[in-house]
C-alpha cells in the first residue's frame, strides 16, 4: 500500500469487504456508485478473483462500470439481465428503518431502478451517514433540462406544504457550468435540514413535471454494513432485526492497492 488510509477510508473500506461476503457464485449483482462502493468493486474483483467465482455485474454510472471492467468483472447492461440477486451501494445518510437518501454522486436514478429491480439491496456505509431523522444531507431530485428553472419553483411551491424545515433549492453545478448527470439529465439539491415524512416527499417530488426521479429510497434498503475506521463492522437487517457485530482486518486493504499497482 502506497499511503495510509484516512479513518473514513478505513470505516468504508470495512463496510465494502464485510458486504462481499454475501456475494455467492452466480450472482447477478448490482454495483453502486461512489468512494465506498468503489471500495466494494475492488473487494469484489478480488473476491472473484481469489475463490474463482463467476459474476455478472450491472453498474450504476458510467464511472462504476469502466472501473470494475478495469478490475476484470463482468459487466452487463440492466436489460440484458433485468433482474437481479443483490445491489451494493453507498448512501449519503440513512435511517432506523433503512430509508435512504443518495444521489451525491449524481447517480441516483440509476442506482434506484437497479436496487428496486434486486431481490436485495445491502447499503454499505461509515458510522457517520446514520441518522435519527433524514434530510441534514440536501436532497438530491434529478430533473429535464428544458424548464429546469420552472420545475426548481414547482418544487419550492410544493415545498411549503410539506413537513421540512429550510426550503433552499439550488441547480448543481461542475467547473461553473450544471453538472450533468450520465443521462444528460440536471441535479437540484434540497436543502431542507429535517425531513419529517420521507414517504409523503417521495410520492409527492416525482408527481411535479420535469422531475424524473428523487434520492429518497424508501423500503428498498434490507441491510446496512456500517464501517468504522478501527476495523469494526456492524450488519443490521431490517426484514429480521438481526444485527452482528464483527471485525474486519484492515491490512488486508494493502492488497488491494498492491493488485492495482497503485
Ligand atoms: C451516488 C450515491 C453514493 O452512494 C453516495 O453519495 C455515497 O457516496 P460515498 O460512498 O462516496 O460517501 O448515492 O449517487
Amino acid at each position: 500500500m502506497t499511503a495510509e488510509l484516512s479513518p473514513i477510508d478505513k470505516a468504508k473500506y470495512a463496510a465494502a469487504r464485510r458486504s462481499v461476503d454475501f456475494v455467492e457464485n452466480g450472482m447477478k449483482l448490482g454495483l453502486g456508485t461512489g468512494s465506498t462502493a468503489a471500495w466494494m468493486v475492488r473487494c469484489l474483483a478480488e473476491k472473484v478473483k481469489a475463490e474463482g467465482i463467476s459474476v455478472t455485474c450491472v453498474a450504476t454510472s458510467k464511472r462504476t462500470a469502466d472501473l470494475a471492467r478495469d478490475l476484470g468483472l463482468t459487466v452487463v447492461g440492466m436489460d440484458d439481465v433485468k433482474w437481479l440477486d443483490l445491489t451494493i451501494d453507498g448512501a449519503d445518510e440513512f435511517d432506523p428503518n433503512l430509508n435512504l437518501i443518495k444521489g451525491g454522486g449524481a447517480a441516483l436514478l440509476q442506482e434506484k431502478i437497479v436496487a428496486t429491480a434486486s431481490d436485495r439491496m445491502i447499503v454499505i456505509a461509515d458510522a457517520a451517514k446514520e441518522v435519527a431523522q433524514l434530510g441534514a444531507f440536501p436532497l438530491p431530485v434529478e430533473v429535464i433540462p428544458f424548464g429546469w428553472q420552472t420545475t426548481k419553483a414547482l418544487i419550492e411551491e410544493t415545498l411549503y406544504s410539506l413537513d421540512v424545515l429550510n426550503r433552499e433549492v439550488t441547480l448543481r453545478t461542475h467547473r461553473g457550468k450544471p453538472l450533468k448527470t450520465d443521462e444528460s439529465h440536471y441535479i437540484l439539491d434540497l436543502n431542507l435540514r429535517r425531513i419529517g415524512n420521507p414517504r409523503q416527499l417521495a410520492l409527492v417530488l416525482n408527481q411535479i413535471p420535469g422531475v424524473v426521479e428523487n434520492g429518497l429510497f424508501i423500503d428498498i434498503c434490507d441491510v446496512v454494513v456500517i464501517g468504522n475506521g478501527d476495523g469494526r463492522v456492524t450488519v443490521r437487517d431490517i426484514n429480521s432485526g438481526r444485527i452482528e457485530d464483527g471485525t474486519v482486518n484492515l491490512a488486508d486493504s494493502g492488497n488491494i492497492f498492491a493488485d492495482l499497482g497503485d
